[in-house]
């Protein structure tokens, strides 16, 4: 009771959409895109047939996979102009923060696809965001090691493409390792979409005003940033490397649980998830995939391992239905194949920019579509006069 109001303890937020890209049962561990498991789509698929059904609602027959792939690859060139937007950053700037200036600045350089009533500027704004953000994201890692910018080559795959321009030197030829590059891609389509997460629905209220697609996506990446959400990938590999041996595992199990203690353990628990992320299980399976590949030992994945068998026989844990997610292992594979963890969360929105696009688009063309306006529960005071500051 706040004054003369009284409000309904029972209120429930009327926030919510319809959408027909990906189904989420949390209790089940289930995730559809567009009626396919994430496990087979992961296992079978590439990141690009993975593009093609989000944004068209079907698997492409071949013929429309060499299309929709030539589509794409036309686009990864960035404006010249825009590699100037990069010298401007500290070279120490985190990667996410030079990602939502870039990709923020976007719209300033293609106003020819920035009018969301026009549905071929519509679909070239869908096609340059998904073809632009390997080549921003390469230039953002490789500004913040001082080496020269790669153009694309587009003979290569998208996810070779970017993993050329990403550890590629002038210097020499770059030779895509077809482990890494196939696990590369599979990171990508685990990352590609996930229903009303945080950074979607940021970039669907930011569409729902009208905005340009691309300023709609930096908002997103901007949210995506936060630890509790995408940047969740770093924090969680930054959490193993703190942890260090399977030994101290306890004590920051013991932390996790004290409610006095702020720290949680990184990579596990969901908004949806009350069991096993199945995206976890594809990713766990690829780090052994990875570093057989490469010929990898990193100890940390032996403390991931010890960390979640500790976690899932837990009672804390169990009673909290909290299993690891999307990040936990993430991390461990992108650090063998060469990245830095400030890279991490960059990666995690190039991958997701599909899912941004293909729901900013289903949002857009919604007959009924209005603004977004979340509803508030008021538990300020009750209407009063004002005192003028001598009788305070
Ligand atoms: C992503 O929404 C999406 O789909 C997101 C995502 C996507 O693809 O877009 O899946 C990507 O963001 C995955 C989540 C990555 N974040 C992390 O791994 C950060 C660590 N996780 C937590 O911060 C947390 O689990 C959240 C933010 C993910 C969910 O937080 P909630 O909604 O508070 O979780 P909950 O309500 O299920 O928590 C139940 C209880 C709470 O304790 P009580 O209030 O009941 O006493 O479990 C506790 C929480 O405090 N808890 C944790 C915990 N996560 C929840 N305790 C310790 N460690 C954790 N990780």
């Amino acid at each position: 009771q706040t004054g003369a109001f009284t409000y309904d303890p029972g209120f429930t937020s009327t926030a919510s959409c319809q959408s027909k890209l990906t189904y989420i049962d949390g209790d089940e561990g289930v995730l559809l895109h567009r009626g396919y498991p994430i496990g087979e789509l992961a296992e079978q698929s590439s990141f690009m047939e993975v593009c093609y059904l989000l944004l068209n609602g079907e698997l492409p027959d071949q013929g429309e996979l060499d299309s929709f792939s030539r589509t794409i690859t036309r686009h990864t060139m960035v404006h010249e102009q825009l590699a100037q937007f990069f010298r401007g950053f500290r070279r120490d700037a985190h990667p996410m923060a030079i990602m939502c200036g870039v990709v923020g600045a976007l719209s300033a350089f293609y106003h020819d696809s920035t009018d969301i009533h026009d549905p071929q500027q519509r679909m070239i704004a869908s096609h340059r965001l998904i073809a632009k953000m390997p080549t921003i994201a390469a230039m953002a890692y490789k500004y913040s090691v001082g080496q020269p910018f790669l153009y694309p080559d587009n003979s290569l795959s998208y996810t070779g493409n970017f993993l050329r321009m990403t550890f590629g030197v002038p210097a020499e030829p770059y030779v895509v390792n077809p482990a890494v590059e196939k696990a590369m891609d599979r990171i990508f389509i685990l990352h590609a979409d996930h229903e009303q997460n945080a950074s979607t629905s940021t970039v669907r209220l930011a569409g729902s005003s009208g905005a340009n697609p691309f300023a709609c996506i930096a908002a997103g990446i901007a949210c995506l940033w936060g630890p509790a959400h995408g940047g969740a990938n770093e924090a969680a590999l930054n959490m193993l490397h703190e942890i260090g041996t399977p030994e101290r595992i306890p004590e920051f199990i013991a932390r996790a649980k004290d409610k006095n203690d702020p720290f949680r353990l990184m990579g596990f628990g969901h908004r949806v998830y009350k069991n096993y992320d199945p995206r976890a299980t594809v990713m766990q399976k690829t780090v052994r995939e990875v570093f057989e590949a490469l010929n990898v030992q990193d100890p940390l994945f032996e403390t991931a391992l010890r960390l979640e068998e500790i976690a899932l026989n837990d009672p804390y844990f169990v009673e909290k239905k909290l299993f690891p997610n999307v990040d936990f292992y993430s991390g461990v594979i992108l650090s063998a194949i060469g990245f830095p963890t400030s890279m991490f969360t960059v990666l995690f929105a190039l991958a997701r920019t599909v899912g941004w696009v293909a729901q900013w688009n289903e949002m857009i063309t919604d007959p009924d579509q209005k603004i977004g306006r979340p509803r508030q529960l008021y538990t300020g005071p009750t209407q009063r006069s004002y005192i003028p500051v001598g009788q305070r």
